[in-house]
């Protein structure tokens, strides 16, 4: 398809972290797949990665979806390569940032594709006011769940008194069930190492009044009451459009009109063993133990090894996604017969999974998984029964999410130990509580997949923002 001139263009911009360029990129599929032109925009940090694992190399014309194109562009934001804390990271961006996107808006507009409007980031809040600075429409991509948008909006308005950690205190927000310290994201606690997170996710708020929208990933069906709830705080919050859940679905599931072309384009930024699809098609149907905790929670050499013999004693084969940077940490002698069997040719090591392919294959019986909000999403809409073992972040509130509101899964509490593994694997995987479980699990599923198909909640939520970008541009 040769470049529509007149498509609208869309530039959607993100933190360069695995758990925000993933629902940038399946959030510009279906945008691309509607008809518009979209480039996904983020740190020059991830250029050649993303380049490699989309095969689409930056700023060029992009590539097919669907009814319209999808290209990549990267702020300008020189980097010298020295290790930066997320503090001093946050901060290069928020220095170098905002000149670099105002820099590529022009550039885009001299090139004859004016952008019509900037979906920014949570952590990225500069992204909304360069955009209304230079007069084009801002949108904001939310890319963790209603109820932590709640919490944390509740939060940065001093509208409740949060529960200190260790206090029981019980934490009441209308439209969530309450919660005790321990559920809400651990950003918030004051001794938290990684607080500037929370700071940089409250910080979005002082300017969201400048988007016109806010889109969330996440679908009205499943966080119905906390979306009805929200319009009833005081001050008003913006309004949450649910256009998720953002996940893959495969070939033909989802993307109306899609020729494919988006549906295998990936954005991983550690190359997937794509292997472990096929040793899954070795294995019995709903009998592997499928273990990850995303891309940058990091397990104590302790944590890691007590899950090796937890996985190793559980008797069920198991998938276990250990990152490069964490494989230092395997017990000596775990791995056997080179990078791949472990635990006497029961298990698959890998050091990163294709993760939605891996959740929608028929062997796999269980997701042990940190509850990041993208693994959340997509186990739900995988159908996966889940044992939840979160670290921090929003993670505590998304694992409780699935065990005690969907009810799809049990918790796996710290300090981890091979014991709790073991029982917290059999309790997912065999008993009427586990079929109960895989049965919520399957509702779930089906409710999600419905949401996102043609004529869905969501998916008339995308279509009614690209209906009105589109407007706008004319
Ligand atoms: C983090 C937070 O934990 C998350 O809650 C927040 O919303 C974004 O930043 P991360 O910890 O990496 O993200 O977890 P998650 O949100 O689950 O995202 C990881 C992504 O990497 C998922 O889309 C998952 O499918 C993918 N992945 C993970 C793989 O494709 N292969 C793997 O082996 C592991």
């Amino acid at each position: 398809m040769a470049e529509d001139a007149a498509a609208p263009h869309v530039l959607l911009i993100c933190y360069p972290g695995q758990g925000h360029i993933n629902p940038m990129l399946r959030l510009a599929k279906r945008l691309a797949t509607k008809g518009l032109l979209v480039t996904c925009c983020s740190s020059s940090i991830v250029r050649d990665k993303l380049a490699a694992a989309s095969g689409v190399s930056a700023g060029g014309a992009g590539v097919p979806v669907g009814r319209g194109r999808l290209r990549f562009d990267f702020l300008d934001d020189p980097f010298d390569g020295t290790e930066l804390d997320l503090h001093d990271f946050l901060h290069h961006l928020e220095t170098s940032g905002p000149p670099a996107l105002a820099a590529l808006l022009r550039r885009q507009a001299e090139a004859g594709r004016p952008v019509a409007c900037v979906v920014g980031n949570p952590f990225l809040p500069w992204a909304t006011d360069v955009a209304a600075d230079a007069g084009v429409p801002a949108a904001v991509l939310w890319v963790q769940s209603c109820a932590v948008f709640s919490i944390y909006y509740h939060f940065a308005n001093g509208l409740v008194k949060f529960p200190r950690e260790g206090d029981d205190a019980r934490l009441a927000i209308p439209g969530l069930p309450d919660l005790s310290a321990a559920d809400v994201p651990s950003f918030l606690h004051a001794s938290h190492p990684y607080k500037v997170l929370g700071d940089t996710v409250q910080g979005q708020f002082r300017n969201m009044a400048r988007a016109s929208w806010v889109l969330v990933n996440s679908f009205a069906e499943l966080e119905r009451d906390t979306l009805a709830a929200l319009p009833g705080v005081t001050p008003r919050p913006p309004r949450l459009i649910p256009v998720g859940p953002l996940v893959e679905l495969g070939v033909g599931g989802q993307e109306e009109g899609d020729d494919g072309a988006g549906a295998a384009m990936r954005g991983d930024l550690i190359s997937a063993a794509e292997e472990c699809v096929a040793w899954l098609d070795t294995q019995a149907p709903r009998s592997v133990v499928y273990a990850s905790v995303g891309s940058i929670v990091m397990l104590s050499a302790e944590a890691v090894a007590e899950m090796a013999h937890g996985l190793a004693a559980a008797g069920q084969p198991f998938l276990w996604v250990v990152r490069p940077d964490t494989r230092p940490l395997l017990p000596e002698g775990f791995i056997l017969d080179g990078a791949a069997a472990a635990a006497g040719g029961r298990g698959m090591v890998v050091p990163w999974s294709p993760q939605d392919r891996v959740l929608a294959h028929p062997a796999v019986a269980c997701f042990l998984t940190h509850c990041g909000w993208n693994s959340t999403l997509e186990t739900v809409a995988a159908g996966v029964p889940v044992v939840a073992f979160p670290q921090w972040g929003d993670q505590c509130t998304d694992a409780k999410f699935l065990v005690d509101d969907l009810r799809m899964g049990v918790h796996l509490r710290a300090p981890l130990r091979r014991e709790g593994v073991r029982e917290a694997v059999d309790a997912v995987v065999a008993g009427p509580e586990a079929d109960a479980m895989r049965a919520n699990a399957r509702a779930w599923s089906a409710t999600a997949r419905a949401t996102v198909a043609l004529g869905g909640s969501s998916d008339l939520h995308v279509q009614a923002f690209v209906d009105e970008v589109s407007r706008r541009a004319r």
